[in-house]
C-alpha cells in the first residue's frame, strides 16, 4: 500500500494516533518533528530560537522530498509541514492524508503546548492560527476525521476509511 499521512494542528494527536495505528497495521512510523529532532541533535524550540522558523520548514521540505517514493510508511507531520503548497502536493502523491481536525479549543485547553514555539502566546492566538490554516488543511486532506473521543476510536474510523466502509467523518 501507498502510505497514510496525518496532517493537523499542533497537538492533535498525529503522533498518537500515528503510533497506534502503525502498530494496528504493522507498518513502520516516520515521524517529520522526530526525525528533524535526531538529526539536528536540538530541539524544536533550539532550532526556532537559533535559526528561526523559515529554516525549520526548509528542514520539514527536505524531509518530505527524502520521503517521495517511499511506501508502507505511517506519516505523523508536524503540524506547520503542509501548508507550503510543495509539501502538500507531495504527501497527496504519496499517499493518504488524513486532517485531524480536532476541535483547537479542547486541544489547547487538555495538551501541554510546552517545547511548540508557535503556541506560546495563548489561546486566542492559536484559535486564531487554526482558522487561518484551516483551509490549507482542507486543500491537502483526502479524509477529514473529527472523532476525537479517543485515539483509539480515531484510529478505528482511519481503518475504516482505508477499508472503504467509511469516507469522512
Ligand atoms: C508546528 C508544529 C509542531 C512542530 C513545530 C511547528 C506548527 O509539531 O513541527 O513546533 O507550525 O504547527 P506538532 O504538530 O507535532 O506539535
Amino acid at each position: 500500500m501507498k502510505n497514510i499521512v496525518l496532517i493537523g494542528m499542533m497537538g492533535c494527536g498525529k503522533s498518537t494516533c500515528g503510533k497506534l495505528l502503525s502498530q494496528r497495521l504493522g507498518l513502520k512510523l516516520v515521524d517529520t518533528d522526530e526525525l528533524i529532532v535526531e538529526r539536528e541533535g536540538r530541539s524544536i524550540s533550539q532550532i526556532f530560537a537559533a535559526e528561526g522558523e523559515e529554516s525549520f520548514r526548509n528542514m520539514e521540505t527536505r524531509v518530505i522530498r527524502e520521503l517521495t517514493g517511499w511506501s508502507g510508511l505511517v506519516i505523523a507531520t508536524g503540524g506547520g509541514l503542509p501548508l507550503r503548497e510543495e509539501n502538500a502536493k507531495r504527501l497527496r502523491e504519496m499517499g493518504l492524508v488524513v486532517w485531524l481536525k480536532r476541535d483547537p479549543a479542547s486541544t489547547f485547553s487538555s495538551v501541554s503546548m510546552a517545547g511548540r514555539p508557535l503556541a506560546q502566546s495563548g489561546q486566542t492566538d492559536f484559535l486564531a492560527r487554526f482558522r487561518e490554516r484551516e483551509p490549507l488543511y482542507r486543500r491537502a486532506a483526502h479524509v477529514v476525521i473529527e472523532d476525537f473521543s479517543a485515539p483509539e476510536n480515531t484510529v478505528d474510523l482511519i481503518v475504516k476509511v482505508l477499508k472503504g466502509e467509511a469516507t469522512s467523518v
